[in-house]
């Protein structure tokens, strides 16, 4: 099988050469991520390989089927930004259900801790050899509330990884399941009672913007969000009021929405454009990190050899068990897309 993958980074390219010579499949690395402009460089490939910010709209699949492209391959967990629907009859697509959902729950504590312990700002005044104490007090986080969007994977770990910290648990789920040492509340209760808030729910027309101004204004003041999912869970314009109203007392994001022109490469020595990201980042109570919660030398591998395992299974059997079934709307449970193909 001959794939194209977009959006390469140094990083992918041992993990997936490795994999592919196993199996027989052939990488091809492009740098550009995959849009309407770079779409032509499929052509004469099985398939493509693309991740969190390629851009696989309606147009792009229909280039795509017509180039004779017959599957793509997200090497990550989220599809929000492939138009699954419109796939559906053209081409197949697979995803990378879990790869390291501790890679992403650790980073979310990683992120809680050097907040709250202000580790950041100790870091770069040791380097100076400053060993004032002064505006480094934090906060035990041993007895606080944390609130818990979406109990899937990375939810229920960061929630133990909380449990293991003395931390009351109260969690929301659209589809909640067996409760074990925390309680499910409802979304407005989760808001107005937690300390710390923590977002691992899927990105949909559902949850855009599930942190607006209005759910801000319900929260505790001082509150600490936690945003290691997608950014557009939260409306960065509404954080950032909230941020200079004092009312949100710390946001920690890995994701931000308008990521996708920025994340994973380095504009230092560049005026970034994005205003609202700009701001952000000149917070003090502020850390963003660029979408790295992934990035464990374990996920790495486990990826590569999902995705690897995706396309072969896909090339022998014609049926993969990751891939997202488009026909019935419930694409990530429905029996089908295990059991039979979707088309
Ligand atoms: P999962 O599918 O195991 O869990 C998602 C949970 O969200 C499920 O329990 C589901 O019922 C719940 N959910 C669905 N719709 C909801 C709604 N409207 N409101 C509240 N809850 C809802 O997914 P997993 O593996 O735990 O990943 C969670 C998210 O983490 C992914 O959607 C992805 O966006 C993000 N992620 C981020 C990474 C990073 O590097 N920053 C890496 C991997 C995933």
């Amino acid at each position: 099988m001959k794939i194209a993958f977009f959006d390469t980074k140094d990083y992918d390219i041992p993990y997936f050469t490795e994999e592919g010579k196993r199996y027989g499949v052939e990488f091809k690395f492009y740098e550009a991520k995959l849009s309407l402009d770079t779409v032509e460089l499929a052509r004469g490939f099985d398939g493509v390989c693309v991740f969190v910010n390629d851009e696989v709209g309606e147009e792009v699949v229909d280039r795509l089927f017509s180039f004779g492209v017959r599957i793509i391959a997200l090497r990550c967990a989220g599809y929000n930004n492939v138009a699954i629907e419109h796939c559906y009859k053209k081409i197949h697509v697979v995803r990378v259900p879990a790869y390291s959902p501790y890679a992403v729950a650790e980073h979310a504590m990683a992120l809680l801790l050097t907040s709250v312990r202000r580790i950041h700002k100790a870091y770069n005044r040791t380097k100076e050899f400053n060993f004032s104490l002064s505006g480094l007090t934090g906060f035990d986080l041993h007895g606080r509330t944390v609130g818990v969007i979406g109990t899937g994977k990375i939810g229920r770990i960061f929630i133990d990884i909380c449990k293991g910290f003395g931390m009351n648990v109260l969690a929301y789920d659209k589809f909640p399941g067996q409760a074990e040492g925390f309680s499910y509340v409802s979304l407005g209760e989760l808001f107005e009672r937690s300390d710390i808030i923590s977002l691992h729910c899927p990105l949909s027309e559902e949850t855009y913007h599930l942190i607006g101004a209005e759910a801000i204004g319900k929260m505790k003041k001082g509150v600490i969000l936690l945003n290691t999912s997608r950014g557009a869970l939260i409306d960065a314009e509404a954080l950032l009021e909230g941020i200079k109203a004092r009312k949100v007392g710390a946001a920690l994001l890995d994701v931000y929405e308008e990521e996708s022109d920025l994340f994973f490469r380095d504009f230092s020595g560049h005026i970034v454009e994005d205003d609202t990201l700009a701001r952000l980042i000149s917070m003090p109570n502020v850390i963003v990190t660029s979408h790295q919660a992934f990035l464990t030398q374990e996920a790495l591998k486990n990826i590569a050899e999902t995705t690897v395992g995706n396309l072969v299974a896909f090339e022998r059997e014609g049926v993969c068990e990751n891939e997202l079934c488009y026909r019935c709307g419930n694409i990530e449970t429905c029996k089908r897309s295990r059991l039979e193909k979707c088309f």
